[in-house]
């Protein structure tokens, strides 16, 4: 099995080489169609060698692209759970008006039980299964290989679940966590190697306290949460929580601020 990461959008999306086929997790947003195509032929892969195509959740960054790479022959799996929302960003692409966009094709669409999705994957070669892992929206899904590899889309990164207690968040990091993966692909955020698990937890722990003081010091600059969110990776609505806290409490330290944002969120 071999995972490639795709370089052509803003959103994380992986190539997975199965025994007898290959799966591509997550696309890019409208309008990068012909950088995928360049991409894909940079690599030497016809796009038509993607055999199924599965969306991680139905945000606008994620699934942009993927009813032009259908038309090329590859199908969209789409899990029980997420049938309902595969239309929700196509109003986002409407307003948007210029920007080329094609609505998924209901008939093009294969849905499978997410307890099936096991076989699934097998039917290609995968070893793995997918989870349905709402917190970051409802039909998020994440698809974790036997090899340990782990692809969660936009769920909440592990360095921000301790601000995220009894939440659903928290709820899918612990169903994740359960089954030990290795390595977790994000969405946005730089891959993390978790191969022991608590160890993983305190390691993020401190990557926090280090993000947060990246976060105050770029507020500082004068920074605004678009471009604070391109050099952290941060979710949008955590930066937000922290420049709020630090313009709002006069002398807050890093250690204030996490403080608040627990307290905030317990
Ligand atoms: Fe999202």
């Amino acid at each position: 099995m071999r995972i490639r990461e795709l370089y052509y959008s803003n959103t994380n999306t992986y190539l997975i080489q199965g025994e007898e086929g290959c799966l591509l997790f997550d696309t890019g947003w409208a309008g990068t169609f012909p950088a995928f195509c360049h991409t894909m032929g940079d690599m030497n892969i016809p796009v038509q060698d993607i055999d199924y195509i599965l969306i991680s959740h139905y945000h606008p960054d994620h699934m942009g692209i993927a009813q032009e790479i259908a038309d090329l022959g590859p199908v969209i799996l789409v899990a029980d759970i997420q049938r309902n929302h595969i239309h929700n960003s196509d109003s986002v692409f409407t307003k948007e008006g210029k920007m080329q966009f094609c609505p998924i094709r209901d008939s093009n669409v294969r849905f499978f039980p997410i307890r099936e999705g096991r076989s699934k994957l097998k039917e290609i070669g995968i070893d793995g299964q997918v989870i349905h892992t709402p917190g970051h929206s409802d039909d998020s899904i994440s698809l974790l290989l036997d090899d340990g590899s782990l692809f969660v889309g936009d769920l909440n990164p592990l360095y921000e679940v301790e601000l995220h207690r009894g939440t659903l968040i928290e709820d899918s990091w612990n169903k994740l966590m359960a089954l030990a993966p290795k390595t977790v692909y994000y969405g946005h955020a730089k891959s993390v190697s978790v191969s022991d698990p608590a160890m993983g937890r305190s390691e993020e722990k401190k990557d926090l306290y280090a993000i947060v003081a990246q976060i105050m010091k770029l507020t500082d600059k004068g920074y605004d949460i678009s471009k604070i969110r391109k050099k952290t990776l941060c979710d949008e609505s955590f930066i937000q929580d922290v420049m709020r806290m630090y313009l709002t409490h006069q002398n807050v330290g890093v250690q204030g601020i996490l403080d608040r944002i627990e307290i905030k969120n317990r």
